[in-house]
């Protein structure tokens, strides 16, 4: 029988077992949207994670969506990010970076020359964002034209590049939670017309136009992607299709040989399987050869049982690696649990952020 406590290979990467951590959003940027050395510290107190999945990074300044997130997209910011990864590398571990890109989930006070967020559509979401002013409804988006998205790809390429070069072991497209991929995948925000907009093959296009130029720059094998068919995440409607559009999305990616797969199961935050709706996450898993890995509230002992029923190949744990820098410790010598405390969550300084204890050795 499988165990958490197992390795196993993601692509390219070697994971010491199968607890993962979920990227997690910490809004403690320093000047020029960079990692300090808290950030280092919270990463390195989090090494025997079998695979460190850093928080959502913008790929370019157009991509960003709330204050304090950091950027991969500046040399300045390649060399702080190496900070972090040799802290990891050092305890042992593997990192890899989430590649963001935010479209419509912003605000105009973010960015560059007080620009309009980019999107697939220019109609505005029903949600919020933390801005210098605090919660803010988000800015209305200007569409992207379609000669802007080559543009746009060569941004996830460099980012991907930028990366490397900082020293992760891979990086996760952000395809998930309704921020800018999703923006095009759904037809519930996409109404383009032309080659972005209408089928699902036009909807995926952009998606998969960066998933290959990612592989390209880096190899499949350091790539991963994430999707979160089921979220109503900032308040966007489900696609109409979800089965067919992501079944569509995967079956596509399949041949560029990536290294796992990663699934956000139903709300965000929220519940796995929102009452009313269905959906087949292993119809996915089946048509997927590299490592399937799931998200979304799992304790300890639910994260074991899908393993040992071969469901999934690792499972990726967000609220509670906020809480337990030893949550591979925890789990494997069922020790008790820290509690998350919800004040320093989103920015702040070290409470709440580095000063969780471990366990004594
Ligand atoms: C957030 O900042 O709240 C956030 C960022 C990325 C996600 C989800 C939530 O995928």
């Amino acid at each position: 029988m499988t165990s958490l406590f197992d390795p196993i290979k993601f692509g390219d990467i070697a994971l010491a077992n199968r607890v993962v951590m979920a990227p997690l959003t910490r809004s403690r940027a320093i000047d020029g949207l960079k990692p300090g050395p808290m950030t280092v510290d919270y990463y390195r107190q989090r090494a025997t994670a079998g695979l460190i999945i850093a928080e959502a990074t913008q790929i370019s300044p157009m991509a960003q969506g709330y204050i304090g997130t950091p950027g991969i997209h500046s040399e300045e910011q390649v060399a702080a990010w190496r900070e972090v990864t040799n802290a990891v590398h050092a305890a042992g571990g593997k990192i890899v970076l989430q590649l963001w890109h935010v479209g419509r989930i912003s605000h105009s006070s973010l960015l560059p020359d007080g620009a309009a967020p980019v999107s697939s559509t220019n109609r505005a979401a029903n949600a919020k964002t933390f801005t210098a002013d605090g919660y803010s409804d988000v800015s209305t988006p200007r569409a992207l034209r379609d000669d802007e998205l080559p543009g746009l790809v060569e941004d996830y390429r460099k980012a991907a590049r930028n990366a490397i070069e900082a020293g992760f072991d891979g990086v996760e497209v952000h395809a998930a939670n309704t921020y800018l991929l999703e923006q095009f995948l759904r037809d519930s925000v996409n109404d383009r017309s032309g080659p972005y907009g209408g089928s699902i093959q036009n909807r995926a296009r952009l998606l998969i136009e960066v998933m290959q130029a990612v592989t390209k720059e880096i190899g499949g094998g350091r790539t991963g992607i994430r999707l979160s068919p089921m979220t109503t995440f900032n308040d966007t409607a489900l696609d109409s299709a979800p089965q067919a559009l992501y079944n569509y999305v995967v079956e596509q990616i399949a041949p560029l040989g990536l290294a796992y797969l990663h699934v956000v199961e139903g709300e965000t935050g929220g519940v796995r399987q929102p009452a009313g709706t269905s959906f087949d996450y292993a119809v996915l898993r089946s048509r997927f050869p590299g490592a399937f890995l799931v998200n979304n509230g799992f304790s300890g002992s639910e994260a074991q049982s899908v393993l040992s029923d071969k469901l999934v190949d690792a499972v990726a744990f967000g609220r509670l690696f906020i809480a337990n820098p030893d949550l591979v410790r925890r789990l494997r010598e069922s020790k008790p649990l820290n509690t998350l405390r919800e004040e320093g969550m989103y920015g702040g300084g070290a409470e709440g952020y580095i000063d969780y204890p471990a366990l004594p050795a």
